[in-house]
């Protein structure tokens, strides 16, 4: 069992631990504790050129919640993660991490300290080996090579990508490929981890595998999850509450039932999808 007594399930025969032993201090404190911090957001703006992209947003997510954040084309949401990670600067409001604003930090100091993203597009290093793209994860929040190896074995395996260690990733099937991006991730060691579109071009088998990865990655690390999905089913299933924008303002946030049962998003959004 990993150190916090959970298990990231992947289907097939496996069944194995996310971590083995602990490495990092957000890791090894108790789960109760990380849950006590939060990711907020505050009432940001983004404007770009005459576009307003975000629009008086604010959001809040706690260590070990799936919160999940939804909304048409163009909504904003994608936009709202760059501000998360440093890459746009808001220009109103304030991002805060466990309390502290963290408006002065740069992309690199924020995923150090437990920011991380994933990214919909493919991966960065096709060219390396699966191993090779996770260790690379560990080099860049300072671990030396020996540890960003073992890191990178270790959750790999744990990901049931054991025996594609070495293979090109690249060259690795589509729902392999993506789940290397997500071990890219967890090798950072996320304290809250913003996914954007990861169901994007899964088939339904894959799709169920990355459900049981993010209930694990929330319960074994308590690590927040931000899940951007347009695939309502699994939105549904995995996040307890439900934040969506549209034209970068916030339309309703609620459980999956009262979001399902809201005029608004039935018609901004859901359409007939969800009766
Ligand atoms: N760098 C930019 N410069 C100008 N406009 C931008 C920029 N980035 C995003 N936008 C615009 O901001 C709005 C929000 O875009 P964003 O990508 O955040 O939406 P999204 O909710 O992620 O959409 P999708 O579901 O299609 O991924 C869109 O109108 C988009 O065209
Ligand atoms: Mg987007």
């Amino acid at each position: 069992m990993g150190c916090l007594g959970l298990s990231l399930v992947i289907s097939g025969p496996m069944r194995v631990p996310l971590y083995r032993t602990c490495h990092t201090e957000h890791i090894r404190n108790p789960v109760n504790l990380l849950q006590t911090s939060s990711l907020d957001v505050r009432a940001v703006t983004v404007d770009f050129q005459g576009l307003r992209a975000i629009d008086d947003v604010s959001l809040r997510l706690h260590g070990g919640e799936i919160l999940g954040l939804i909304g048409p084309n163009g909504a904003g949401k994608t936009t709202l993660i760059n501000v998360l990670t440093g890459f746009q600067e808001p220009t109103r409001g304030s991002v805060h991490l466990g309390g502290e604003d963290i408006g002065a930090w740069k992309p690199h100091q924020r995923s150090r300290r437990g920011l991380v993203r994933t990214f919909q597009s493919v991966l960065p290093f096709a060219g390396l080996s699966a191993l090779e793209n996770v260790e690379a994860s560990g080099l860049s929040i300072g671990l030396s090579r020996a540890e960003a190896r073992a890191d990178a074995e270790r959750i790999l395996m744990e990901m049931g990508l054991g025996d594609k260690l070495h293979r090109a990733a690249g060259t690795l099937p589509f729902g392999e490929e993506r789940r290397v991006g997500i071990a890219r991730a967890i090798a950072m060691r996320p304290r809250f981890l913003l996914m954007d579109e990861p169901a994007a071009g899964l088939n339904d088998a894959e799709c169920r595998d990355l459900k049981q990865i993010v209930e694990g990655i929330s319960q074994s690390l308590g690590c927040g999850v931000l899940f951007i999905e347009h695939r309502m089913s699994l939105v549904f299933e995995l996040c307890r509450r439900i934040q969506v924008l549209q034209l970068g303002r916030t339309l309703a946030v609620g459980t999956p039932d009262e979001i399902r049962a809201d005029p608004k998003v039935r018609t901004a959004y859901l359409g007939q999808e969800a009766a």
